[in-house]
């Protein structure tokens, strides 16, 4: 059986040698036309004027478009119908797109756009969190809570109090491969798109929306991405609505990429925090009371940030049992990019304001944070409740970190580091250890579903195809396995098809790290639908039950016979037997209302421990990670070599998030970190040196595919161990808590350092 084998990745070869194809390496259509945006250059007014003369008559630009061209709708956003292709009257953020050029080449429209005049008469933009709370610019009128208990009334009775803030900056998802389109219009006025998004169904209802047809006249479809990280959830519709709506209006065809300044600068990130927190704890350090209040910058649109925040919200407790809590939400409206889904999708701010108090609680009282930690924890014996009243079942947590410390020497390496920085002025270590637990499911309840198409040949070879896409996380992989391990079969026997909305209707993103679960249990449905099929006619023509007819070793075997699979697929197409299923599945037990903040929103938790051990030089604040031990719950791994680099990936996209990636907007609006030359992604040289992961290895509690776990997003929380390792350095500088702030960069730590010495 495949399941569980550690194969690579179906495209592994040809990622490593460049043969993979992306939209960008499809060879373009005759008369393929190529689009660039013209962007503001303000991030809040009014246009006064637009002179585009120039830009028209530039070399190779075959049109331009500004709003009052668009054939109908003039609409990108996923929900909320606040976000046009094209500005119209005013802009709200440094780098909007006011305009569309249509030219012979991407050059050609690049240069030309560049000539536009566009008078705008600016107005005083609310860049910050702290402008827009004190303008009190709110989406939905205000902040929103949610409690349990009164934490305000019983903080009095707490034996101490803390209080403070930490500020946590956003990210960029710097996919390999951009943002990227090309339509290319058919017959009757129909449309097919080629679109690197994760969101294949959403792009075709977008795309319908632009040029006024049915659902049925727009064909989206997406290969591979080269890397999402929810950074192509929904900031692929401009692209896509912008080359359907210029191929409809030319009947040539339409590609567009942003150039990779242009993506930084157009496209929204990880949303930037400030959280601020009070907590009362017990002369143990357990809590009794805890309020956060989390600001949230969401940039000028609404897009994903409602989801984003409320995530945030709903793990603001991450592993610990907080019995009187207040969550308190703002969410902000700024004159910034627009920011929108990023790995974890606001979960990891969430879990990082409670790790940060408890790694202040733990500095305040004297204790090992570990220990306040595992005094805190949700327990296993009583099942208790998150503080939005979903049980925390098969919570595994307590015993992880036991193995985890165990395995790492997590004690006798914290007291070496007290012995070391005891002996070393400059040099200061820390070591922290950091879990996660992260809740599983869309908390949109209807996102919840999925539908896949299983197609057996005559001669047994078999394509599969779902609503899931394709970004290096290794879900086709995934899931071809559980459909060769359905069918008895080798993996090379099944073929891996693009997403396409023409095969598998109404899908939902590939995102909340549910594409497997939901992906993979849609197509066994499929796959146990033919093979029940297959047994029954095996059984017809030799006299068994179709129970008796086994599967096994790409052999199909009833009584004594045995055929090859490849001769009952045969059998099957003379017997006039259907070898074709779809299959569909919707998670069961999960409710939730938003509104009032109850209910069970996730099917299950996946949990993870890290350790991280850091060294910094308090002179000039420069660090890095030296050694990282992780375990990791995947459930029953589907594959753990592709579960593994998940979990690599996602530690160090995580600690890159908190340590050296800095996004930083002027105070005019404008980005200035927009290339890699200003931007610091982690490198190769960046991991850790010494890096052990391991799988936790238990079977999930509730039936999901094979009984494995999602494993796409909780692993970049694991990264918030190095953050708080370098805390841990920064607090041996001296006596003071240093009030570390994310990312911890060199200048940052350096401060830190300093403050904890005064
Ligand atoms: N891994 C790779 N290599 N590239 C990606 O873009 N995206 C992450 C995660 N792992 C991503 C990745 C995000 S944000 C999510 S939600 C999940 O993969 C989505 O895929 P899954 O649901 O199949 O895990
Ligand atoms: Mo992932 S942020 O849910 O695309």
């Amino acid at each position: 059986m495949t399941m569980g084998k550690a194969l690579a990745h179906d495209s592994a070869t040809l990622h490593v040698t460049g043969a993979a194809r992306y939209i960008d390496d499809l060879p373009v259509p005759t008369g393929c036309l190529h689009l660039a945006f013209g962007l503001s250059k303000v991030a809040r007014g009014v246009i006064t004027a637009v002179d585009l003369t120039e830009v028209r008559t530039a070399p190779g630009v075959v049109r331009v478009l500004t709003a009052a061209d668009l054939p109908h709708v003039n609409d990108i956003s996923s929900a909320a119908h606040d976000e046009p292709l094209l500005a119209t009257g005013e802009v709200h953020y440094h780098g909007q797109p006011i305009f569309l050029v249509i030219a012979t080449s991407h050059r050609a429209a690049r240069e030309a756009a560049a000539r536009a005049k566009v008078e705008i008469s600016a107005k005083d933009a609310i860049l910050t969190i702290d402008q827009a709370v004190s303008l009190r610019s709110y989406f939905e009128g205000g902040p929103l809570t949610w409690a349990r208990g009164d934490a305000e009334a019983v903080m009095p009775e707490a034996d101490h109090v803390i209080e403070g803030e930490i500020e946590i900056g956003g990210q960029e998802h710097f996919y390999l491969e951009g943002q990227v389109s090309l339509a290319e219009p058919q017959d009757n006025g129909d449309m097919v798109v080629k679109s690197s998004t994760q969101h294949p169904t959403e792009i075709q209802h977008k795309v319908a929306e632009a040029l006024a047809v049915p659902f049925h006249a727009v064909r989206v479809e997406t290969r591979r991405m080269g890397g999402g990280f929810g950074g192509k959830e929904s900031q692929g519709n401009a692209l896509a609505i912008a080359c359907a709506v210029a191929a409809h209006l030319t009947g040539q065809p339409c590609k567009m990429r942003y150039d990779r300044d242009d993506d930084m600068v157009i496209t929204g990130k990880r949303h930037d925090f400030k959280i601020r927190y009070k907590a009362g704890v017990d002369k143990r350090g357990r809590f009794l009371a805890v309020e956060f209040d989390q600001f949230v910058r969401c940039g000028w649109s609404m897009d994903l940030s409602l989801p984003v925040a409320d995530r945030a919200m709903l793990h603001a407790d991450n592993a610990y049992y907080l019995p009187n809590v207040r969550i308190t939400s703002h969410r902000l409206k700024t004159n910034t990019c627009s920011a929108t889904a990023f790995r974890g999708f606001g979960g990891p701010q969430g879990v990082m304001g409670i790790e940060r108090v408890v790694d202040h609680v733990a500095h305040q009282l004297g204790l090992d944070p570990l220990v306040v930690r595992q005094r805190n924890f949700y327990t296993k014996s009583k099942v208790q409740e998150t503080p939005y009243g979903q049980p925390v079942k098969g919570f595994i947590l307590p015993d992880m970190v036991k193995t985890l410390v165990e395995s790492s020497d997590y004690h006798t390496r914290r007291g070496a580091v007290a012995t070391w920085n005891d002996e070393n002025e400059t040099l200061k270590r820390g070591i922290a250890l950091t879990p996660v637990k992260f809740g599983i499911s869309f908390t949109l309840t209807q996102m919840n579903q999925a539908g896949a198409l299983v197609n057996v040949y005559s001669d047994g070879s078999i394509t599969i195809n779902h609503g899931g896409t394709e970004m290096g996380q290794g879900l086709f992989q995934k899931v071809a396995q559980v459909a060769a391990s359905g069918f008895g079969i080798g993996i090379g026997d099944v073929r891996i098809t693009a997403t396409d909305t023409g095969k598998v209707p109404n899908t939902s993103a590939t995102a909340a790290s549910s594409g497997s679960d939901l992906n993979g249990m849609a197509v066994k449905a499929a796959v146990d639908e033919i093979r029940g099929r297959m047994a029954r006619l095996m059984g017809q023509l030799y006299q068994a039950k179709p129970r008796e007819v086994k599967f096994k070793g790409g052999k199909v075997s009833v009584g004594q016979e045995i055929l090859t699979f490849r001769d009952v697929a045969r059998l099957c197409h003379e017997n006039r037997v259907s070898l074709s299923a779809t299959g569909f599945y919707a998670t069961p037990d999960i409710s939730w209302d938003r509104t009032i903040g109850r209910g069970n929103p996730f099917y299950y938790f996946a949990h993870g421990a890290a350790v991280t051990e850091v060294v910094m030089d308090r002179l000039t604040g420069e660090n890095r990670i030296l050694r990282c031990d992780i375990l990791h719950d995947a459930g029953q791994s589907l594959n753990p070599a592709i579960d593994i680099g998940q979990i690599e990936g996602g530690y160090v996209q995580g600690a890159g998030w908190l340590t050296t990636e800095e996004l930083v907007w002027d105070d005019t609006g404008r980005l200035r970190t927009h290339a890699p030359s200003t931007y610091k992604i982690p490198a190769c040289s960046d991991r850790p040196e010494v890096f052990n992961i391991a799988l936790w290895n238990g079977k999930n509690h509730v039936p999901t595919i094979y009984r494995s776990k999602a494993v796409g997003e909780p692993p970049l929380m694991l990264g918030i161990s190095a953050f708080l390792a370098l805390s841990h350095a920064a607090a041996a500088c001296g006596e003071t808590y240093p009030n570390l702030h994310a990312p911890a960069t060199p200048e940052r730590l350096f401060f830190a350092a300093k403050r904890a010495a005064k």
